[in-house]
C-alpha cells in the first residue's frame, strides 16, 4: 500500500496571520467547512488563548466539524495548555498543538533561557497536555536554523513524553530544499523512537522556497505537512497547500503518495479564501491563478487545440474550475439557477436557494450574461452576511466634470426581529461619488468610522462585470473589513461600507 502524507491546513491560524486577513466567527466556520470538504486531515483552527474571538471560533469549528481532526495551537505553558483543551475538547479528533523555540537565536534573544530549560520545559508541557488529550503535536520553532544535535535530543524527549507528532518548522523560510530534506532524513536515521511519531513540516516562504522545501521533506520521510489555502501566512506566506497536494497528484510515479486531498474542491476554497481574507491570488500563482490555464502564445494556442497535454501537465477540471463558464441570463428559470449552484458545489435549503435566486434575478436585469464567478461571488456574499443593525434601502450618487460629488441614502434601522424601527434620509458632499456616499452613510448611522484600505476589482468578465470591493475600517481600535458587489461600483463600495458598519455596530452592541 501507498504511504500516506497527511494535510495539516493552518489557513485559520497562521493564514489569518496574515497582514489584514482577520476573519469574523462566521467567516472562519465557512472555510472550516470548505477544508473539511477538501478532505483536510487536520484543521489548525487558531491560537485559542490569543483572544476571546480566537477561542470563541476554534471552540465553534471544534463543536461543528466532524470529520477533520482540530488542532488548537499554544505554547508551552499549562495556562495555554488548558485554554487550548478548552477550546478543542468539543471535536470528535481534538489535537494540542504545543511550539517552543529549538534554535539557540530565539532561546538566547527571545525566551531567555537555556537549551537544558527549553528541553525540560518541552517535556514538562507534553506530559501536562497528555493528561488532556492523547493526540499532541510539537513543534521545534525555528528548527530550520536549529543546532542538530540538540534538536535530536529535544525530539527524541518529547516523544518519550508522549508526543505523536513533531513538526519541523522552517519558521523562517531560511532552508534550502535539498538541505531541509537531509534534515529529515538525519532526524528519522538519529532518533532513536522516531518511529512512534510522524514527522511534520512546517515551511515558510522567505525565499520562495516554502513549498520545494516540503517536497524535500516528504521525499526524505516526513508524513505530514503543515501548508494553507493560497499560500498565506505569515509575511511571504506558508507552503501552499494546493500546489503540494498537485505536485503529489500530477507526479505519482515520483512519489508514490496518497493524500485524503479531494482536488476537484481546491478552486472553491481558493476563491472562498480569497474572498473572506480579501488576499487577491496572484494571477501567475501556480494551480490557482487565473493565468493558471490560461495559452496566450499562437504556437501554444495551436498544440492545445491538437491534444491538450502538449501544454497542460493537469486539466482545469482536476481542480474543480467550473468547464463551462458562460451560463445564465436574465431569461433563466429557478430550476436552471439551483442547478447552477449545484454543479459549483453549493448544498442549500430552499430558503437560502431562493433567496439567492431573487439576487440572481436582480443581478441579471442589470447585467446581460451572468458567469459562475458572478453566481459564486453572490452565495459567498449570501453566505458571509452580518447581522444588519443598518439596512440601505436607497442611495443616489452624482458626480461629473463641474459638479459636485453629492449622494443621498436612506438607511432603515432595524430592530430585533428585523423590522425598520426608523428610517433615516442624509445627503452629503465629498470628493468623490464613493466618499459622499460615505460621508451621507456616516452622518445617517452615527457611526464614526474610519475608512483604512480600500480596494476595488472585477470579479467576472465583460464591460458589464461584477465590481467587488474590499475595505477596511476601523472603529474604537478594532478593524472591520467588509465586501461588496454589484455591477456599479459606487452601489458595491456602499455595500462594503454598510457591511463594516454593521459589523461594528454588532460588536458594540454586544459589549
Ligand atoms: O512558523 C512556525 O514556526 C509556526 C509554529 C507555531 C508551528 O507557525
Ligand atoms: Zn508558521
Amino acid at each position: 500500500m501507498k504511504d500516506k502524507v497527511l494535510f495539516f491546513d493552518t489557513t485559520l491560524r497562521d493564514g489569518e496571520q496574515s497582514p489584514g486577513a482577520s476573519m469574523n466567527l462566521k467567516e472562519k466556520m465557512l472555510v472550516a467547512n470548505q477544508l473539511e470538504a477538501l478532505g483536510v486531515d487536520i484543521i489548525e483552527a487558531g491560537f485559542p488563548i490569543s483572544s476571546p474571538g480566537d477561542f470563541e471560533s476554534v471552540k465553534t469549528i471544534a463543536q461543528k466539524i466532524k470529520n477533520s481532526s482540530i488542532a488548537g495551537l499554544c505554547r508551552a505553558s499549562q495556562k495555554d495548555i488548558s485554554c487550548c483543551w478548552d477550546a478543542i475538547k468539543y471535536s470528535k479528533k481534538p489535537r494540542i498543538h504545543i511550539f517552543l523555540a529549538t534554535s539557540d537565536l530565539h532561546i538566547e534573544k527571545k525566551l531567555m533561557m537555556t537549551r537544558a530549560k527549553v528541553l525540560d520545559s518541552a517535556v514538562k508541557s507534553i506530559k501536562y497536555a497528555k493528561s488532556f488529550c492523547k493526540d499532541i503535536e510539537f513543534s521545534a520553532e525555528d528548527a530550520g536554523r536549529s543546532d542538530m544535535d540538540y534538536l535530536c535530543k529535544v525530539i527524541e524527549a518529547v516523544i518519550d513524553a508522549g508526543a505523536l507528532t513533531v513538526n519541523i518548522p522552517d519558521t523562517v523560510g531560511y532552508t534550502i530544499p535539498n538541505e531541509y530534506g537531509d534534515k529529515i532524513a538525519i532526524i528519522r536515521k538519529t532518533v532513536p523512537n522516531i518511529n512512534k511519531a510522524v514527522i511534520s513540516v512546517h515551511c515558510h516562504n522567505d525565499l520562495g522556497l516554502a513549498v520545494a522545501n516540503s517536497l524535500a521533506a516528504i521525499e526524505n520521510g516526513a508524513r505530514q505537512v503543515e501548508c494553507t489555502i493560497n499560500g498565506i501566512g505569515e509575511r511571504a506566506g506558508n507552503a501552499s497547500l494546493e500546489e503540494i497536494a498537485m505536485a503529489l497528484k500530477v507526479r505519482p510515479n515520483y512519489y508514490n503518495i496518497q493524500t485524503s486531498i479531494k482536488s476537484k474542491e481546491i478552486y472553491k476554497t481558493s476563491k472562498l479564501v480569497s474572498k473572506l481574507t480579501g488576499i487577491a491570488v496572484q494571477v501567475n500563482k501556480a494551480i490557482v491563478g487565473a493565468n493558471a490555464f490560461a495559452h496566450e502564445a499562437g504556437i501554444h494556442q495551436d498544440g492545445m487545440l491538437k491534444s491538450r497535454d502538449t501544454y497542460e501537465i493537469m486539466h482545469p477540471a482536476d481542480i474543480g474550475v467550473p468547464e463551462s463558464s458562460l451560463v445564465l441570463g436574465k431569461h433563466s428559470g429557478r430550476h436552471a439557477f439551483f442547478k447552477k449552484l449545484k454543479e459549483l458545489g453549493y448544498k442549500l435549503n430552499d430558503k437560502d436557494s431562493l433567496s439567492l435566486f431573487e439576487k440572481f434575478k436582480v443581478l441579471a436585469d442589470k447585467k446581460k450574461v451572468i458567469f459562475d464567478d458572478d453566481i459564486v461571488s453572490i452565495a459567498e456574499e449570501n453566505a458571509a452576511s452580518t447581522k444588519e443593525i443598518f439596512s440601505l434601502n436607497y442611495m443616489s450618487a452624482t458626480s461629473g466634470t463641474g459638479t459636485i460629488p453629492t449622494a443621498t441614502v436612506r438607511i432603515s434601522k432595524l430592530n430585533e426581529n428585523n423590522k425598520p424601527a426608523e428610517i433615516i434620509q442624509e445627503a452629503a458632499c465629498g470628493v468623490g461619488p464613493v466618499d459622499a456616499a460615505y460621508r451621507a452613510i456616516d452622518k445617517a448611522t452615527k457611526m464614526d468610522i474610519t475608512l483604512i484600505d480600500y480596494s476595488i476589482k472585477a470579479v467576472s468578465s465583460g464591460e458589464d462585470a461584477l465590481g467587488e470591493v474590499f475595505l477596511k475600517t476601523k472603529y474604537k481600535g478594532l478593524i472591520y473589513s467588509g465586501k461588496g458587489t454589484s455591477i456599479d461600483i459606487v452601489e458595491a463600495s456602499a455595500k462594503a461600507y454598510m457591511q463594516a458598519i454593521n459589523k461594528a455596530a454588532n460588536m458594540s452592541k454586544a459589549q
